[in-house]
């Protein structure tokens, strides 16, 4: 019998607090108070070797919290997380050796020296021996693209090869962990696009165990492979997207673009057995409706609500059916959205 690998990470009842000062709410003028927030709430969760697990949730989650936990920025309140094998606490040396890390607006790097000499100071300073640091740097630069601009100033470089070398600088002593906390956020559609095929890539050609975190939920659906979805410092739910997406009773969302008198209908539509949340929205103007109707099953009840629609009078201008998304899944959850 072989015995189990360890987990690439392992949080067990994980809290962090913080104390902040509110400034007198009360208007009393007198000194701020301490109060406590609670931004990771007692989580447990493990993450394999070889996975690619994406932290979804909204501001302030507690994702950025449980990522710098876990690169040993910040200590836990109550709880543990190791990595590897060791525990960021009691072996953060052994725990830094282990991951590299890419936090957002971070200035990873020095913006008055080149790439490549980032890159050189920065193995360095991981006692990457010289000739060996050569050929990993070039691997990398390659391996994101960057080796046209090694030699220009990072000053000149855009956001997104900024990110790539940030990149570059969290893989140069080979981590077997990476943990990207919003590798996507603030660059521009294409540049996020290459982001997530590099994530991609990392994963399926180095090996690497990906620890991301993100707020968009086409993000975590498309690229990882579980998510824990988080809200309040809290795990809410924790699978793969499909069987996230599967387990929801609404399956589908029927989306209709309507002339006519819309609340009526809808709230015929509403009794149907198999119905969900119905929604009505009045265009600004002229007396048309975006109506969404969410179904069980599309087959049985699609065409009975289409039927009542047109049998009150509507004339259906759109009509669009579309799957459950992660966020209908959020939703469903907290009674909230991901993104207000
Ligand atoms: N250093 C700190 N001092 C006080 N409160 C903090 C500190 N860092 C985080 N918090 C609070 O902890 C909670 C979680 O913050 P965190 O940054 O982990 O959220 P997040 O999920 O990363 O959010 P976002 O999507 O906005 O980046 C928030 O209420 C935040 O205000
Ligand atoms: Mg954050």
């Amino acid at each position: 019998m072989t015995a189990q690998p360890e987990p690439a990470v392992q949080l067990e009842n994980l809290t962090r607090r913080f104390r902040v000062r509110a400034a007198g709410a009360g208007g009393s003028g007198t000194a701020a108070e301490a109060s406590r927030v609670t931004a990771i709430d007692g989580v447990t969760l493990q993450i394999h070797r070889g996975e690619l697990f994406g932290l979804l949730g909204p501001n302030g989650a507690g994702k950025t919290t449980t990522i710098r936990i876990l690169c040993t920025l910040l200590a836990p309140t109550a709880g543990t997380a190791r990595v590897w094998e060791f525990d960021v606490v009691r072996d953060p040396a052994q725990v830094r050796r282990h991951i590299g890390v890419v936090l957002t607006g971070e200035r990873a790097v020095y913006w008055r020296l080149t790439g490549r000499e980032n890159l050189e100071y920065f193995a360095a300073l991981h006692r990457v021996p010289a000739v060996q640091a050569r050929r990993r740097i070039a691997a990398l630069l390659d391996l994101v693209e960057l080796t046209p601009r090694a030699d220009d100033l990072v000053e000149r470089y855009s956001t997104g090869m900024r990110q790539r070398l940030a990149l570059v600088k969290a893989l140069l002593h080979d981590p077997p962990v990476l943990l990207l906390d919003e590798p996507t956020t603030g660059l521009d559609p294409q540049a996020a696009r290459n982001a997530r095929d590099l994530v991609r890539r990392l994963h399926r050609d180095e090996g690497k165990t990906i620890i991301l975190t993100t707020h968009y939920m086409e993000e975590a659906d498309q690229l990882c492979e579980r998510v824990g979805i988080i809200d309040r410092g809290r795990i809410i739910a924790l699978d793969t997207p499909q069987a996230l997406k599967r387990a929801q009773q609404q399956r589908t969302a029927l989306r209709l673009e309507v002339e006519g008198p819309a609340p009526r209908a809808a709230a015929l539509v509403q009794a149907l057995p198999g119905v969900g949340q119905v929604t009505v929205v009045e265009q600004p103007g002229d007396s048309i409706w975006d109506v969404t109707v969410e179904l069980a099953d599309i087959n049985e009840t699609l065409p009975q609500a289409v039927q009542i629609l047109s049998g009150q009078g509507l004339r259906v201008r759109h009509l669009r059916v579309q799957d459950v998304s992660l966020e209908d899944v959020f939703i469903a959850l907290t009674g909230r959205r991901l993104r207000d």
